[in-house]
């Protein structure tokens, strides 16, 4: 039986709007990860690339997995490299059903390019970054219940879609 709900997806595909308003429509604790990195080490993401370099990011990213992981009857909004590491989903998957969120590089570009809060895209061209990436990450992603395509739609038919698309028989609520 699953009691939790994982959004992952690469960056700009709706993960914390979605969660947010997934986890009020069925009265679930709502949990961001970038969220709690920030919270446990008291830095911006920005600022924890900048001090202490990537790898340390994740490092943190795979123990707030671990803790948030326990939770039940919880939506959990992932950062978007959280799936890069195999054994975060394999260890969230015990309790949730993982779905994935995507949408186009172009999409994506539009929603996440007022944002300076996303070290990956700090670049001179944030679009073909985040085609290379979606190339280099499209195995990646699939490591999943089922993906749920979030391009033209409000957060409000996202939430209505995926709503619909979990198997509820599977699901204890
Ligand atoms: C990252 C995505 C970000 C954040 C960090 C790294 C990535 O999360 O965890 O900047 O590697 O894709 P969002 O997907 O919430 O922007």
């Amino acid at each position: 039986m699953k009691h939790s709900i994982v959004l992952i997806g690469f960056m700009g595909t709706g993960k914390t709007e979605v969660g947010k308003v997934l986890s009020k429509r069925l009265k679930f604790n709502f949990f961001d990860i970038d969220n709690l990195i920030e919270e446990k080490t008291g830095l911006k993401i920005n600022n924890i690339f900048k001090k202490f370099r990537e790898n340390y990011f994740r490092q943190i990213e795979a123990q707030i997995v671990k803790e948030i992981s326990k939770e039940d009857f919880a939506v959990i909004a992932c950062g978007g490299g959280t799936a890069l590491n195999r054994d975060n989903i394999a260890i969230l998957r015990a309790k949730s059903v993982i779905i994935n969120l995507y949408a186009c590089a172009e999409v994506i570009y539009e929603r996440i390019k007022k944002n300076n809060d996303r070290p990956i895209l700090k670049c001179q061209d944030p679009l073909i970054k985040i085609k290379e990436l979606l190339q280099v990450r499209k195995d990646v992603y699939i490591n999943c219940d089922f993906s749920f395509n979030t391009g033209g739609l409000s957060i409000l038919e996202v939430v209505e879609g995926l709503i619909n698309k979990i198997n509820w028989f599977h699901f204890c609520v």
